[in-house]
């Protein structure tokens, strides 16, 4: 570990141009210099870096950070070892700080587990490369099924030969232990091989490092399994892994999509095709796990189906997860028995990425689409099928979806709108109330949310679907109310351990999330939703909420945007002064987070409150001018709503006047 107070040493030191110059081609502009963003793809810089505040930002894709955090991204790695890159390149020196014998124990025994896999992953590449075997079975099987060398290099590729313990042998003879090889699952408990004949291939972690492997039969219709694996060990855990993430993670974060296909070959050819945002589920359902790793990247999943109607329906269940995530999910299906590799190498790159995009559809359409083909008219079906849309549709977070989905799959199924708003509503409170945590004593900001009826409709009609772009298309990353998101995000991580109330022993965190858990779902921003979350369960398992916590976080992500919160500059949000507020209140505080933390929750209130408002009154617009009954029920919905506002905005001038 590194020492706190080396890591001070490494952030006052580093300069951000001198950093990023490495780099990026700057030129000033005015106090700030600007390049092309090395994070996505432009011909014009938006890029910019200021040397005054030590950070830079991307007024293209929005990223944005200290030095450490542009080091993080561009070499894709962790706080400590940018921290270590940082150090090592101003000549600061890190005395690293003694850990427990136990911790020292198991980093090096997973250590061994590395070096043993990368030891494999050399073999069975010399194995194909420079054997006569090898070129004459595995490379030209690789060969054959279209894969360039290049490819087959970079994605690991190899042979294990046909011997009996080929590998073992020169595992014993470099001096290795075998007992770490059967932990690895790459020798048999009778020191064997365990891959034997088969073409390999080599499954990484996000780093890149060799974790397990996997090897292919060649010979067609073979009795034995098509694919063996490796085993789980401590350093490959099959539910968080994503064949091919390594590959694609830059390119999904660029697209801003992430492709899920099934297979290893079917990763392997469209990445070589170009299509490099693409990962493999390895033939089984999502799990928690891999969802979480796409949603560190993007929000937004598009899923290719090898197109059999029986195997699609049975994955389409596993999908509901993904939608209580909050996530964008888009399907399409592959045609005529192929999967992604087999119809790529048909049709050609430029026809098959033109297939994905023209034939991709909206998870719940879809769903609802093809159930509905099935009931044939059937009412007993049917009634099935609205349950069965009805449990996804209740899944999804956002209450503006939700009626946008209702809206939709009830013109689709031919129902009336209002009997799925009624099933869904009664779903919906079914998930609420399962979600309800033990209710603690929590002391109120006393004002209502949004409006009774908040988490399950909007108590008019849906809104048309052209007020929301966001719903299918990915959301633009600054959307309304991060800003308000945000703040709280970094009261917890900056002070959600100090005291707020010194007399009820109530620490900051504690006040902020008691004040905001019947809301949790409403933040729009996933990565301070799960900022809240996480200091949510360390309250409530009595952990103090550390800054340090959140730096020093296994998932990378969060500790990322820790730093980041702790490191950006002091931003208003646009459009901010235009509601009047008060901004005084947003000034940076000495230590003041009492204050803080109550204006961050009001603020946050009235930002949803506001968003109601508008759309009510985008709505009311829309209303046909003779609908009278319509327009009275939104007018009294605004009249609640103003109510609500003022007195938000009240609460609020007097936080900011005590
Ligand atoms: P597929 O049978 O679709 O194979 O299994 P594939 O990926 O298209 O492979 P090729 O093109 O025939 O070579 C999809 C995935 O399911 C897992 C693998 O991860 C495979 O990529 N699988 C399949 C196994 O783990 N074991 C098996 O026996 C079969
Ligand atoms: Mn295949």
């Amino acid at each position: 570990m590194i020492p706190q107070k080396t890591v001070q040493e490494i952030l006052e030191t580093a300069k951000i141009e001198e950093v990023i110059q490495d780099y990026v081609n700057l030129r000033r502009r005015g106090v700030n210099m600007i390049g092309l963003c090395p994070f996505h793809n432009e011909k014009t810089p938006s890029f910019t870096v200021s040397p005054a505040k030590n950070i830079f930002k991307c007024f293209g894709c929005g990223k944005a950070g200290d030095p450490a955090k542009f080091i993080m991204e561009h070499e894709h790695l962790s706080y400590p070892d940018a921290l270590r890159y940082l150090a090592r390149k101003y000549r600061i020196e890190i005395e690293e700080v003694q850990l427990t014998p136990e911790a020292v124990a198991q980093q090096q025994a997973e250590e061994s587990l590395y070096i043993l896999n990368e030891f494999a992953r050399q073999f069975y590449q010399d194995q194909l490369f420079e054997t006569d075997m090898g070129k004459s079975v595995g490379l030209s099987y690789f060969k054959g099924r279209g894969f360039r060398e290049d490819t087959i290099r970079k994605f690991g590729l190899g042979y294990a030969p046909n011997e009996q313990d080929a590998f073992v042998k020169k595992v014993t003879q470099t001096g290795y232990k075998l007992d770490f090889l059967k932990k690895l699952g790459l020798a048999s408990q009778y020191d064997k091989d365990f891959f034997r004949n088969r073409v390999m291939f080599t499954i990484h972690n996000l780093s890149g490092k060799p974790i397990a492997f996997a090897g292919r039969i060649m010979e067609k219709d073979a009795k034995a399994p098509k694919y063996i694996n490796s085993p789980e060990t401590e350093i490959y855990i099959k539910n968080k892994n994503l064949y091919g993430a390594f590959h694609a993670k830059t390119a999904i974060r660029k697209a801003d999509e992430c492709i899920l296909v099934e297979g290893y070959t079917d990763v392997i050819s469209l990445h070589q095709a170009g299509i490099e945002n693409v990962v493999a589920s390895s033939g089984t359902s999502l799990t928690e796990g891999q969802i979480a790793l796409i949603k560190r990247f993007t929000p937004n999943i598009k899923i290719l189906y090898d197109g059999d109607a029986a195997g699609v329906k049975a994955a389409l269940r596993g999908l509901d997860m993904v939608l209580e995530q909050d996530m964008n999910v888009r399907v399409v299906l592959i045609p005529d028995g192929d999967d992604p590799d087999s119809y790529l190498q048909k049709v050609g790159a430029a026809a098959f990425q033109e297939f994905i995009d023209k034939e991709s559809k909206d998870f719940i359409l879809f769903k609802t689409n093809l159930l509905l083909t099935e009931t044939k008219g059937d009412p007993v079906k049917k009634a099935g099928l609205v349950r069965d849309i009805v449990d996804s549709i209740s899944r999804v977070p956002d209450p503006f979806k939700r009626s946008f989905y209702v809206k939709e799959c009830a013109r689709v199924m031919e129902l009336e709108e209002e009997v799925l708003v009624s099933e869904t509503n009664k779903a919906v409170k079914q998930i609420l109330q399962k979600r309800d945590f033990d209710k603690r004593k929590k002391q109120e900001v006393k004002v209502n949310i949004v409006p009774e009826n908040d988490g399950e409709f909007p108590s008019e009609a849906p809104p048309e679907s052209d007020d929301f772009p966001n719903i299918i298309s990915p959301k633009p990353r600054t959307a309304g109310h991060e800003f308000q998101e945000r703040d709280i995000a970094r009261i917890l991580v900056e002070a959600g351990g100090k005291l707020y109330d010194e007399n009820e022993n109530m620490t900051v965190a504690e006040f902020v999330l008691g004040n905001i858990e019947e809301v949790l779902e409403d933040f729009d921003n996933p990565d301070y939703l799960r900022i809240a979350r996480e200091a949510m369960q360390l309250v409530l398992g009595k952990t103090p909420v550390t800054t340090q916590y959140f730096i020093g976080h296994h998932d990378q992500t969060i500790s990322e945007l820790a730093v980041d919160l702790l490191h950006s500059p002091w931003e208003y949000s646009p459009g901010w002064e235009m509601h009047e507020m008060y901004l005084r209140s947003q000034k940076k505080p000495e230590d003041n987070f009492n204050k803080d933390s109550v204006s961050a929750l009001l603020q946050f209130k009235l930002r949803k409150v506001i968003r109601l408002c508008e759309k009510n009154q985008h709505q009311m617009k829309e209303v046909a001018k003779d609908d009278a009954a319509q327009l009275i029920r939104l007018l009294k919905v605004q009249m609640k709503l103003n109510e609500m506002r003022n007195e938000l905005m009240k609460q609020l001038g007097m936080v900011v006047l005590k």
